[in-house]
């Protein structure tokens, strides 16, 4: 498995722009399995759930040409299989965005129960709950979801009362309904900007879909869906962990392609602490810092609140603010994976619960240590690039899963960042793009 070392104590300088948003991208993939027609999505991430689901849509039958690298042209037209298979749901739970689809277009589908994760049991209760509401009989049966559309096949339009706000929750009952006859209402529905582009995509395919970024969103089910063409936006909380990257070494970096309305609360709750956020123009920040940073508090929510997936990043950030940072996690009941491993760095964190108190600002020193999922890791990295000495991460195939060649957007800007590879100890070239075979492993 790669590793990453990084010599710490340098401060980023330059620019660097953003991919695509893979919590987008994922629901917009599994969106295609609602029409035969085909359906092309551009700036796709680079990244290995984009691999994953890339392969679960062929495994079901769909064909996926690749013009580009960040352009995929699905067409689903001759699906002969309803199945998410464990192998591939256990590596990515987002697989379970197959299930409303299948359901909703052909009547039938069976996915895998995705178990629990490193950051909390993640339940899919509410999603099964809505299909219910819409006519599907959903039955656990040897560790799958089999779920079977009413007699004619077709789902029929309910309300639908989200007892907690769910990203995927939202999205699977979003496209379900796109087919359903008649009309659903999605109360207490997550507004995340992934859910509005989702919506727009749907909506290009010929859906009525109304609401979308607010918590009632509303649908018109129709017979079919055509194909279309959509651009993913950029990744928020890659945005996001790039302003952390350019505050926390002190640097200065001009961050492009991002859309900075998406993470309105990071920007805000970044500049209280002492970071200068600049909007060059719609999508280009200037990020420096030059005063010492300030400890400040944050509690994650869901959208337009301060995201749970930039939680671990602001963490690494506060082992360098000046006081006591209490962070409280609301969304996911174990998130604090990486607090062990940046106290092995030598920051101080006290944690209760969902309740961590970061004590700064301290000096970290380079470790070892251990990547247990995606953000973590990602914290990982930014406590790495402002600690003394050397710090070896293992297991970063968690960070290729959402973040496309980190390693090679922060060289580029002045990091001492290199991959070891399990096999050939020694880092690899200047810009050499990881293979599609190594990050689908
Ligand atoms: C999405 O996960 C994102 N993943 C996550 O990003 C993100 O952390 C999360 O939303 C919250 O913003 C994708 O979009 C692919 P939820 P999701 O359903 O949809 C509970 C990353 O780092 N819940 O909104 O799985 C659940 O346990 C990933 O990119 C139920 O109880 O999250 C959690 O406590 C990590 N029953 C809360 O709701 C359900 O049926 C929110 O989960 C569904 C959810």
């Amino acid at each position: 498995m790669d590793k990453f070392l990084i010599s710490g104590g340098r401060a980023l300088n330059g620019s660097v722009a953003i991919s695509g948003a893979k919590n987008s991208a994922l629901p917009c993939m599994a969106a295609a399995l609602l029409t035969a027609e085909t359906v092309t999505l551009h700036n796709l991430p680079y990244a290995r759930d984009i691999i994953t689901q890339r392969r679960l849509l062929e495994d079901l039958g769909a064909t996926v040409l690749t013009p580009e690298l960040r352009t995929h042209k699905i067409n689903a037209a001759h699906i002969e299989v309803f199945e998410a298979p464990y192998e591939l749901v256990k590596t990515m739970r987002a697989s379970v965005l197959a299930l409303g689809p299948l359901l909703a277009r052909f009547g039938k589908a069976k996915v895998s129960l995705p178990g629990g994760c490193a950051i909390g049991t993640r339940p899919i209760d509410l999603h099964l709950k809505g299909f219910e509401l819409l006519g599907a009989e959903v039955r656990l049966e040897g560790g799958n979801v089999v779920a079977r559309a009413p007699q004619d096949g077709r789902l029929i339009g309910a309300i639908v009362n989200f007892e907690k706000v769910t990203v995927t929750g939202t999205e699977n009952l979003l496209m379900a309904a796109t087919l359903a006859r008649g009309k659903t209402v999605l109360h207490n529905a997550a507004c995340e900007p992934e859910i509005s582009d989702l919506c727009e995509l749907l909506n290009r395919m010929g859906a009525r879909v109304r609401g979308s970024g607010t918590p009632t969103i509303e649908i018109e089910g129709v017979e079919a869906l055509g194909g279309a063409q959509h651009t993913i936006i950029p990744d928020r909380i890659e945005t996001g962990t790039f302003i952390v990257a350019a505050a926390i070494t002190d640097g200065e970096l001009i961050i492009k392609d991002c859309q900075p309305e998406h993470l309105t609360s990071v920007i805000e709750q970044l500049r209280e602490v002492g970071v200068n956020i600049e909007e060059l123009n719609q999508s280009t920040l200037r990020v420096t810092r030059g005063t010492a940073l300030r400890a400040k508090n944050v509690t994650t929510e869901p959208h337009p609140k301060f995201p749970t997936d930039m939680q671990a990043q602001y963490m690494a950030l506060m082992t360098q603010a000046e006081g006591e940072a209490i962070i409280t996690e609301t969304v996911f009941e174990n998130r604090f994976m990486h607090a062990s491993e940046l106290q092995r760095m030598g920051a101080q964190i006290h944690l209760n619960g969902r309740i961590a108190t970061v004590t700064g600002p301290t000096k970290l020193t380079g470790a070892p240590v251990l990547a247990s999922d995606l953000r973590a890791s990602a914290s990982l990295v930014l406590a790495g690039l402002v600690a003394q000495g050397e710090t070896v991460i293992e297991r970063v195939y968690h960070i290729d899963r959402g973040y496309e060649r980190i390693e090679t957007k922060l060289r580029a800007v002045g990091a001492n960042i290199q991959r070891l590879r399990e096999s050939v100890t020694a880092p690899l070239s200047e810009d050499a793009a990881p293979d599609a075979t190594a990050l689908a492993s």
